[in-house]
């Protein structure tokens, strides 16, 4: 089985940084990319300060921490990646955009490298058949944020062989994860169930049946989730379920997967959540001023 070492992430924002702090939180070496300089060094002081508050918190000794830190290094040269054991990609939910990655790095990354994606819904069939090597290419999917959430889903695409699954679940229970496997159809197993269900809530807003609050606290207090459907909505980003929509709509060839409307709407106003202080919900000042009256 491939021993795994080093580990390149593609892509720092929610998802990247986050496996790459935990990829160096246990001992591996990591090379973390971004093509925008800018994310690359938010994603630089988010995870240092999510470790300085691990070691505060006595989660792990200093020592740990600042061997974590010593283990990460930042780029936007892909070229870096070429002993990377595994390469593991997070950057945006497009079909097109990782597709065109995977031939780089299937140029780049040495011959027995692992090429795995976190998509949250694209058929790793098809990023794979973008590289020479589709056996080694396997989906590997965190959950938000991945240093805490205990699952990772692992995708088996059409050609992934035995030994790269095998060495994919090391890996996730090296971080001590719980690994469920999915066979290649749109959405997996937790999106495939999960997507319909937000969808569902922006139909409920979108046809005046309650209020986003109402529509949240119904599903926390009624169902114990934890967070209501438009909260996580915003958590997630509305960009990411709206993708993600598409390729189940795509995918399995049912209208009931079409995007609501609202869900759209929010999208093309460049309201896509948390990460962009506007979604469903405001988390800015500045964006709470310019807050339209309209289905809020
Ligand atoms: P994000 O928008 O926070 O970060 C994406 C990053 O990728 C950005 O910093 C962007 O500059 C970079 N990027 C885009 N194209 C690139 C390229 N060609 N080369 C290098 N960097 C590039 O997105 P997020 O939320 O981290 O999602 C990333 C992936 O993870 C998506 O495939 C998404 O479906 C998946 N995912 C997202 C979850 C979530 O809750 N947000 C949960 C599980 C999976």
């Amino acid at each position: 089985m491939v021993e795994i070492k080093a580990v390149g992430v593609v892509g720092s924002g929610q998802m990247g940084s986050g496996i790459a702090q935990l990829a160096a939180v246990h001992g591996l070496k990591v090379w973390l990319l971004d093509s925008d300089p800018e994310a690359l060094s938010r994603a630089k002081t988010f995870i240092a300060g999510n470790v300085r508050r691990m070691i505060s918190k006595g989660h792990i000794s200093q020592a740990n921490g600042d061997n974590a830190l010593s283990l990460l290094s930042y780029t936007t040269n892909l070229e870096d990646f070429q002993d990377a054991d595994i390469v593991i990609e997070a950057i945006v939910e497009s079909e097109d955009v990782k597709k065109n990655l995977f031939r780089q790095l299937d140029r780049i990354v040495k011959p027995s490298g692992i090429l795995a994606s976190n998509t949250s819904s694209i058929s790793i069939t098809r990023i794979a058949s973008a590289t020479s090597r589709p056996p080694q290419v396997i989906g590997m999917h965190f959950m938000n944020p991945p240093p805490i959430m205990k699952l990772v889903e692992i995708v088996r695409g059409a050609d992934t062989s035995d030994e790269t699954f095998l060495a994919t679940k090391a890996l996730a229970e090296r971080f001590k994860k719980t690994v469920i496997c999915s066979q290649d159809f749109a959405g997996f197993i937790v999106n495939r169930i999960l997507m319909p269900m937000i969808n569902e809530a922006f139909h409920t807003l979108y046809t005046g049946v309650a209020t986003k609050e109402d529509i949240d606290a119904g599903m926390k207090l009624g169902t114990n989730h934890p967070m209501g459907p438009l909260e996580l909505a915003d958590f997630i980003g509305l960009d990411v379920c709206l993708s993600i929509m598409k390729v189940l709509h795509t995918g399995l060839g049912d209208t009931k997967y079409l995007p609501c409307p609202l869900l759209v709407q929010y999208v093309d106003a460049g309201r896509l959540g948390r990460k962009r202080g506007v979604g469903v919900y405001y988390y800015r000042d500045a964006a709470k001023q310019a807050q339209p009256s309209a289905r809020l």
